[in-house]
Formats: C-alpha cells, sequence, structure tokens
C-alpha cells in the first residue's frame, strides 16, 4: 500500500512558524515523524512539500494510478485555492485533508477550507498526530475499498 503525503506552502519553515499553533517541531521532524509512523503501520510513503501551487497540483494528479491514497495538507491554499480543489475532486485516489492546528479556533478566514468539501474527509487540530491518525484511516479507507 503506497500513500503520497502533500505538503503545501511555509510548511517548510514549521519551525519558525507560532509553535503554540504548530507544535514548534521542524519540517524535517515532521517528515521523520511521518515515516516512522508508516513504518508501524505497514505502508509505503512518500512525503512532498511545495510552496508552489502548479507544483502541489501536479503532485495531485500524478498521484492517480500509482498511489492508494493522498494525505494532504494544502496549507494556506486550503483556504482559497480553488485549483487545488478541483484537482482533488477530479481523482479516484482517496484524499484526506489533515491540518496540524485546530482551525476551528483560529481565524474566522481559516475556518473555511475549499478544499476538504472535495476530500474523503477532514483531520485538524492533532499537530503531527493529525497526520498519524490521517494514515491510520487512510489504509482503513483503502483496504475497505479493496475487500
Ligand atoms: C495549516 C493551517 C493553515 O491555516 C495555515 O495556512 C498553514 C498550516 C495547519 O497545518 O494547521 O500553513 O494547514
Amino acid at each position: 500500500m503506497k500513500i503520497r503525503v502533500i505538503n503545501g506552502p511555509n510548511l517548510n519553515l514549521l519551525d519558525q512558524r507560532e509553535s503554540s499553533h504548530y507544535g514548534g517541531f521542524s519540517y524535517r521532524q515532521l517528515e521523520n515523524m511521518i515515516r516512522e509512523e508508516a513504518l508501524k503501520l505497514n505502508v509505503n510513503v512518500e512525503v512532498f512539500q511545495s510552496n508552489n501551487e502548479n507544483e502541489l497540483i501536479e503532485l495531485l494528479h500524478s498521484a492517480e494510478n500509482v498511489c492508494d491514497g493522498i494525505l494532504l495538507n494544502p496549507a494556506g491554499y486550503g483556504h482559497s485555492s480553488v485549483a487545488l480543489r478541483d484537482a482533488i475532486a477530479s481523482l479516484k485516489t482517496p484524499v484526506l485533508e489533515v491540518h496540524l492546528s485546530n482551525l476551528h479556533q483560529r481565524e474566522k478566514f481559516r475556518q473555511r477550507t475549499v478544499t476538504s468539501p472535495a476530500c474523503t474527509g477532514q483531520i485538524s487540530g492533532l499537530r503531527e498526530v493529525s497526520y498519524f491518525a490521517g494514515l491510520y484511516a487512510l489504509k482503513k479507507i483503502i483496504e475497505k475499498k479493496s475487500s
């Protein structure tokens, strides 16, 4: 089972951003934690980060028929990118949206994402555990689909 994890803009600067929202660890540390968790779940992961909307769209498109599921933290683009939402909606591959911070405890403009209605589900507010829960949930969804 192969899951592609796609991280959006500014997540590469995680350790320079508000630690009360993002946990205070670096992007490298987050990536390592995701890989460790995937190993425990016996899932193959490929982890990407990009600050570029076009690249994020390409990463979504190219996962179709190559990966069994996608874990997406669209970061700021989640609140604004209709193009990202359309890319998600075009896929048969299940996409789960994750956020480190609890969007519902934050500014009004963060409480809504344009991408989540196109996703299978959304997990928000558990810091790195949002990704762990996302991997676990995707694994269950994929297994159910292929049974
Ligand atoms: C985020 C939340 C977004 O509002 C923000 O723009 C981010 C990170 C999160 O993981 O909590 O960059 O997606």
